[in-house]
């Protein structure tokens, strides 16, 4: 390279650097292209120096040292000028900020159908004095069925479809065990709501899953009769719907209750004149119930010539498909968003479960 070409270089390094500046916005977009177009052409600059004959260097250095000088300059310029039009700026939104203006709407999370319902039972009957509790969904025999009345050769432990665990424990085929539990820990009086997952091989279709929530509920105390089972029947059915739903009382039988009843009631997705949900009666087993067998009571320690009681197995699940219109229980477990429940359509104040909540052994 002669010392023409040499000071025909540094000239193109100084204006390729100078015509970028304008385009950068932030102080490091500013410093990567003096880095690029100033440091690294510059460096590699003083290299080519060598190159040059021996009489061209000095000039040529000269004009190489005045560019780096010129261009620092230009950049520690831009910098400035940068950082003060930054400042500015920033001013500028802090004064149009006006803080006294509402916060953005902050969309709040919505409910599974079955934990809504699931909620607003646990409000009604916390307002009637029954305390939350829960239990495990692995259970033993002894509390699903023995301590239910319901011993190894019962025909009713056909009626469930039990998963049996490989070590003889078993996943709760019912809620009812959770009413074991309490007593054994609490002794009586006692009231007290259980609500939970169960599990059942079951066959699915329409209105059977092998997965399913149910509340269970069990009040003793000293002369309950069939007359207050009936009155916090209808209590809580009314409560949840917000208005008088269409029932019928027939007997039923479960081995843990005597008498044993069963609550149905009118078919909310057909109103009543028959569908696949209802198995086209018409009508929807929602909420089994009846007065609590003595045998039950003792496995609970607890005398049945000084208690009674009553006790009842809500079905969570038919509940809220009823509630909500859900016509199909398969829906339920399968992600599908339509069915959620915005929080504000919750009736009553709005709780986030329940504050009573304890677990018996
Ligand atoms: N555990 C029963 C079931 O799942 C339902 C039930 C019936 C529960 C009567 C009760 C009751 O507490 O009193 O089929």
């Amino acid at each position: 390279m002669n010392l023409d070409a040499f000071l025909q270089h540094v000239k193109d390094i100084e204006r390729d650097a100078v015509v970028e500046i304008p385009n950068c916005r932030t102080v490091d977009a500013l410093r990567a292209l003096e880095a690029r177009h100033v440091k690294a052409p510059l460096a590699e600059g003083l290299k080519q120096l060598k190159t040059l004959p021996a009489e061209a260097r000095a000039e040529a250095g000269k004009a190489l040292n005045e560019a780096k000088q010129r261009l620092t300059q230009r950049f520690d310029a831009a910098i400035d000028d940068l950082k003060q039009r930054l400042i500015a700026d920033e001013r500028a939104v802090a004064a149009t900020y006006d803080p006294t203006i509402p916060g953005p709407v902050v969309p709040r999370g919505a409910l599974h159908p079955v934990t809504a319902v699931q909620w607003e039972v646990e409000r009604v009957m916390t307002g009637l004095g029954f305390t939350v509790v829960g239990g495990p969904e692995m259970e033993t025999d002894f509390h699903n069925f023995e301590a239910l009345n319901i011993p190894a050769t019962h025909p009713a432990r056909d009626t469930m479809d039990t998963f049996w665990l490989t070590n003889g424990w078993l996943l709760r085929t019912h809620t009812s065990p959770c009413q074991v539990r309490a007593m054994l820990t609490y002794g009586a009086p006692l009231r007290v709501i259980a609500p939970g997952r169960c599990f059942r091989y079951e066959t699915i279709d329409a209105s059977h899953e092998n997965t399913f929530f149910q509340v269970e509920g069990l009040l003793i105390d000293h002369g309950i009769s069939i007359a207050h089972l009936i009155a916090v029947m209808r209590l809580l059915l009314r409560e949840l719907f917000q208005r008088d739903v269409k029932v019928r009382l027939r007997p039923g039988f479960f081995p843990f209750v005597e008498p044993g009843f069963e609550l149905d009631m009118s078919c909310e997705i057909c109103a009543g004149t028959g569908c696949p949900t209802c198995k086209q009666s018409g009508w929807v087993e929602i909420l089994p119930c009846g007065m609590v067998h003595p045998n039950v009571l003792r496995y609970g320690n607890i005398d049945p010539h000084e208690f009674t009681g009553f006790a009842f197995g809500l079905g969570l699940t038919r509940l809220a498909m009823m509630k909500y219109g859900i016509a199909d229980i398969r829906i339920l477990n399968s992600g599908d968003l339509r069915g959620i429940v915005p929080q504000n359509r919750l009736t009553g104040p709005q709780i986030g479960g329940c504050s009573v909540r304890k677990n018996p052994a």
